[in-house]
This record gives structure tokens, C-alpha cells and sequence, in this order.
């Protein structure tokens, strides 16, 4: 069962939703898979996903309101076989924490969200903390997340 890691800064927007896309795609197309997600910052750890981007998700039958953030740890390398940051800040902080080689963990790959939905032309997937476009954040999401799904099959 492979285990995936979804990380932003906050985790109350952006990778809780990638979290709850993530899995229910997966349940639908009966592929066994672990998610969970955590932010870079450590400011909302604890914290349910933001009400605004909860309320999008659930427009769309995503329920996130059992969900918690917690910040990534250097351990997370070598809990998951894949991390998936949302954007190249995401990106540099996570690997930050790698593993030195030959250290447990140190191998784990650290891939950016929006590189399974080449289609859209995002590199990231913006902050709807500030662009407010939580619409936004949830299309990318839902088209990475199919992309995501099709590279691990193959
Ligand atoms: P996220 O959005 O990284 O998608 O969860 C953010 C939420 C809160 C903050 C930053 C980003 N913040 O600085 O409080």
C-alpha cells in the first residue's frame, strides 16, 4: 500500500484538501492507499482546515472536518513513499528536512503537486489563504489528484 504525504505551509488549505481529494479518488477507483497531510509552519497546528476552504470542499462531497494540522518532521521521510508539496516553497522546506544518505528515510521522493496535471500550465497550486479562489485550489487539486493516481499505476 503506498503511503502519500501532502504538504503546504499551513496545512488548513491547500494539502487537507489534497488529503480528502486524494483519498476519495482513490476509494473510488478501489486503490488502497494511505494519505494524510502537514504543513511546513507550525502557526495553525491543531486546527480543523480553514472554514472557507472546508466549505468549498464540502460543496463537492469532500468532508475535511475530522482533519487536524500538524507540522512535517524529519520522521515523515521515512513513514511515506512519496511527499507531494504544493508549491516550490513547500518544496524547498520539506527538503530541508531530508535524511542524510543512508539515514532511513534519506531516499523518499519529494514531487510537486501540479507535475501530475501538466495540462493545467501550473507549476503550484496558489495559496487560497491569500488569492481567496478556494474554486481555484480545488480544480487544481482534483486534477492532479487524477494525475497522481494514473503515475502510480503505471
Ligand atoms: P495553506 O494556506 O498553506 O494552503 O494551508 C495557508 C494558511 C495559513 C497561512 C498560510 C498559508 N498562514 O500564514 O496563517
Amino acid at each position: 500500500m503506498q503511503k502519500i504525504l501532502f504538504v503546504c505551509l499551513g496545512n488548513i488549505c491547500r494539502s487537507p484538501s489534497a488529503e480528502a481529494v486524494f483519498a476519495a479518488k482513490a476509494a473510488t477507483a478501489g486503490k488502497s492507499v494511505m494519505v494524510d497531510s502537514a504543513g511546513t509552519g507550525d502557526w495553525h497546528v491543531g486546527e480543523p482546515p480553514y472554514p472557507p476552504m472546508q466549505d468549498a470542499a464540502r460543496a463537492r462531497g469532500y468532508d475535511m472536518s475530522d482533519l487536524r494540522a500538524r507540522q512535517i518532521k524529519v520522521d515523515d521521510f521515512k513513514g511515506f513513499d512519496l511527499i507531494v508539496a504544493m508549491d516550490g516553497n513547500n518544496l524547498r522546506d520539506v527538503e530541508r528536512l531530508r535524511p542524510k544518505a543512508g539515514k532511513p528515510g534519506s531516499d523518499t521522493p519529494v514531487t510537486m503537486m501540479m507535475q501530475y496535471a501538466p495540462q493545467t500550465g501550473e507549476k503550484s497550486v496558489p495559496d487560497p489563504y491569500y488569492t481567496r479562489d478556494f474554486d481555484e485550489t480545488l480544480d487544481l487539486i482534483e486534477a492532479a489528484s487524477d494525475g497522481l493516481l494514473a503515475a502510480l499505476d503505471a
